[in-house]
C-alpha cells in the first residue's frame, strides 16, 4: 500500500508530533510525514524533526495571536499541497484555522485534545478536569471544523483521576494515551475506513 502523506503543524514540545514519526519509522502505521509546519522559530518539535530526517519549516503566522494571517493561510496551504499531503496532522497547534484552510483540505485535518470532549475544550484541558474534580478524564482525536475542539470524534481514550493526583502527573497519563490514539486514528484513516456522517465518525470493518 502506498503510504499517506501527511503534514504535521505543531508550535511547541512535539511530543505527539515524534510519536507519529516514530511510528511511521517503525512501519507501525502507514504513512510518512512529508513536512511540519510551525508559526514559532524556536518550538522544541523543529528540533525532533532534524533527528527524523523530517523537512521542518517556520512559516511566519502573521500578526494575531490565535489565528494564522489569510496570506499565512495560503502559505501553509500552498507549501502543503506542494508536498502532495492528504492528511494534516495539528498537534500542539496553537492556532485556530479558517475556512480558506479547511476548505483546501475538508475532513483532512486532525486534531488531538487532552480532555474527553465535549467535555474542558480550549486551553489547559488537563487542568481544567483536574480542578474541576472529575473521577474520569482522557484524550480525543477529531475532525477539524471551524470552530475550536468541535469536530467529529474519531477516537478517545478514558483516562482515570487517581487519589494522589496532581494537575501534571494527570496531564502525563493522557500524553501517554495521546501518542497510542493519534496514530491509531491515522492508520484508520490510512486504511480507509473512516466514514463521515454528520456528527458522527463511523469506524468500519477491516
Ligand atoms: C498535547 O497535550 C495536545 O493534546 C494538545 O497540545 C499538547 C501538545 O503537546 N493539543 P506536544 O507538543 O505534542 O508535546
Amino acid at each position: 500500500m502506498k503510504p499517506l502523506i501527511l503534514g504535521v503543524l505543531a508550535s511547541g514540545r512535539g511530543s505527539n508530533f515524534e510519536a507519529i514519526a516514530k511510528n511511521c519509522a517503525e512501519g507501525k502505521i502507514d504513512a510518512r510525514i512529508a513536512i511540519l509546519l510551525s508559526d514559532n522559530p524556536n518550538a522544541k518539535a523543529l528540533e525532533r524533526a532534524k533527528v527524523y530526517g523530517i523537512e521542518a519549516r517556520y512559516v511566519d503566522p502573521g500578526p494575531y495571536k490565535t489565528k494564522l494571517s489569510p496570506e499565512a493561510e495560503e502559505e501553509y496551504v500552498r507549501i502543503l499541497k506542494e508536498h502532495g499531503v492528504e492528511l494534516v496532522c495539528l498537534a500542539g497547534f496553537m492556532r485556530i484555522l479558517k475556512s480558506h484552510f479547511l476548505r483546501s483540505f475538508p475532513y483532512r485535518i486532525m486534531n488531538i485534545h487532552p480532555a474527553l470532549l465535549p467535555a474542558f475544550p480550549g486551553l489547559h484541558a488537563q487542568k481544567q478536569a483536574f480542578d474541576y474534580g472529575v473521577k474520569v478524564s482522557g484524550c480525543t482525536v477529531h475532525f477539524v471544523d471551524e470552530g475550536i475542539d468541535t469536530g467529529p470524534i474519531i477516537i478517545q481514550r478514558a483516562v482515570p483521576v487517581l487519589e494522589d493526583d496532581t494537575a501534571e502527573t494527570l496531564a502525563a497519563r493522557i500524553l501517554a494515551e495521546e501518542h497510542k490514539i493519534y496514530s491509531e486514528a491515522i492508520q484508520l484513516f490510512a486504511e480507509g475506513r473512516l466514514k463521515i456522517e454528520g456528527r458522527k465518525v463511523r469506524v468500519l470493518p477491516k
